[in-house]
């Protein structure tokens, strides 16, 4: 089977996948991995181990057009997450794998994919249902640091269009540790996501239709 594997930055996780690839642990092929900015040192990565990169950037599309203009950019945003799907469909993999892409993927993203029946996961530094979207490791730290909440973690879902609300595949938790610092917490949690992105891809992969 194929993976196509998405970032937008560092890509600590896409190196956690090659890594179980190296060592024989991903059921899967990584064939192309795309990236949503031309600064991601995922693409390094990638590189070195002679995986294709592909960079699809939405400022590209929005060049020249104001942020004032919202029509316009949506018309735009369409356009990209289009573009996006011609490049995936183009692979034909057998699934792809969110792994810190951090655009929001909408119904013209998603429709033609569920239509292809490639099944996409995302993951998610939080537990189900709790902190949905952006600085997700943040607010989790600050919510475990003043009492509202004992417990953290990370899931590998299923992706639909309600941001971050899709069918949970893994979900691995932490304890919150008072008065620890928030780079301590963020490294716990990466160190969970490392695993729990092979596990919630060798799952998805074994489910495949
Ligand atoms: C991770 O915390 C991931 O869960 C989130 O963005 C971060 C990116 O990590 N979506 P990396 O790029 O894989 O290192």
């Amino acid at each position: 089977p194929k993976i196509l594997v998405l970032i937008s930055g560092n890509g600590s996780n896409l190196q956690a996948l090659i890594n179980a690839k190296e060592q024989g642990q991903l059921k899967a092929e990584i064939s192309l991995v795309i990236s949503s900015s031309s600064k991601a040192f995922g693409i390094e990565r990638a590189r070195k181990h002679n995986i294709p990169v592909r960079v699809h950037e939405l400022k590209s599309y929005y060049q020249g057009i104001p942020k004032e203009e919202k029509a316009k950019r949506a018309e735009k945003r369409n356009d990209f997450d289009q573009d996006l799907v011609k490049i995936i469909l183009s692979e034909k993999p057998d699934l792809v794998v969110c792994a810190g892409w951090m655009l929001i993927l909408g119904e013209k993203f998603l429709q033609p994919l569920q239509e292809k029946n490639i099944s996409i996961i995302n993951l998610h530094p939080s537990l189900p249902g709790a902190f949905e979207g952006i600085n997700a490791i943040e607010r989790s730290y600050n919510a475990g640091q003043n009492g509202e909440i004992t417990k953290g973690g990370i899931m590998i879902h299923r992706v639909i269009l309600e941001v971050d609300r899709g069918q949970p595949l893994i979900v691995r938790e932490i304890d919150v540790i008072k008065g620890e610092t928030l780079e301590s917490w963020e490294a716990r949690i990466h160190s969970l996501e490392h695993q729990a992105i092979v596990d919630g891809t060798n799952k998805a992969l074994d489910e495949l239709k």
